[in-house]
């Protein structure tokens, strides 16, 4: 637990040069936000959003009205995430949250909704995890919390790592060197989180990159069952 709050400390300030993101990771995020399927006006939880490195795409997705509220327990790694979003301007259409996953409240993120917004319930319409929920270790606490922000009908993605398979099984070594410098575990595939709560499995969608390491699954789930 110290070494992984380390990692996301004082690793801040190198994680957008250092995650692999350009040759790598970006892949991954196009891909799960793409499967989104966002509107404009759309509102989306980022759940471990880290630096920040998914909101140019979800406000672009979301333009010209949508927002963003990103969900991360380390401070140093939001102070990233909010000097990306004052350099951008984007004050009025993102808002961070500091708090554990495993113990998100939802009334929290309904009123960074609200104030964001300017009214309505609060609830999000969409909820995306990059490279995250295989870092949190209580997983499934964390997605049962971050389901809870949403409105029926929303739609979350889960883009995250495992090994590559087929060609690209050489590099598995590279890709299981990258996921324990970040603390993730890359057995926990917890896309499947999201394939089992899908409200119809015919709204579950996967895309693969780079050999498979990334997978992205999007689908339609059910927040009601979740006590807000
Ligand atoms: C590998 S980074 C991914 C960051 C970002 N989603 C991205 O795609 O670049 C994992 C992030 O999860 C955050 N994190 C780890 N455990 C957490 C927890 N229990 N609650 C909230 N955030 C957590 C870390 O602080 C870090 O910012």
């Amino acid at each position: 637990m110290a070494a992984l709050m380390r990692r996301y400390g004082v690793g801040a300030r190198w994680y957008d040069v250092l995650s692999g993101e350009r040759p790598v990771y970006r892949a991954g995020r196009q891909a799960g936000i793409a499967l989104l399927a966002l509107s404009p006006g759309d509102c989306v939880v980022d759940l471990g959003c880290g630096t920040g490195l998914n909101f140019a795409l979800l406000l672009e997705a979301t333009a010209p009205s949508g927002i963003v509220i990103g969900v991360d327990r380390s401070p140093d790694m939001l102070a990233m995430a909010q000097r990306r979003v004052d350099r951008e301007g984007w004050g009025g259409r993102v808002r961070l949250i500091r708090a554990d996953a495993a113990e998100l409240l939802s009334e929290a993120v309904a009123q960074a909704v609200i104030e964001l917004r300017g009214g309505g319930d609060g609830r999000a319409d969409a909820l995306l995890a990059t490279y995250a929920l295989s870092v949190i270790t209580e997983r499934e606490e964390a997605w049962r919390r971050a389901r809870a922000t949403l409105r029926p009908g929303a739609r979350a993605s889960i883009v995250d790592m495992q090994p590559p398979h087929g060609f690209w099984r050489v590099l598995s070594p590279l890709a299981r060197l990258a996921c324990a410098t970040g603390g993730a575990d890359i057995s926990a595939r917890p896309w499947r989180m999201l394939e089992r709560d899908a409200v119809d499995p015919s709204s579950v969608r996967r895309v693969e990159r780079k050999g498979g390491h990334i997978v992205a699954v999007a689908a339609t789930v059910s927040a009601s069952d979740v006590p807000r």
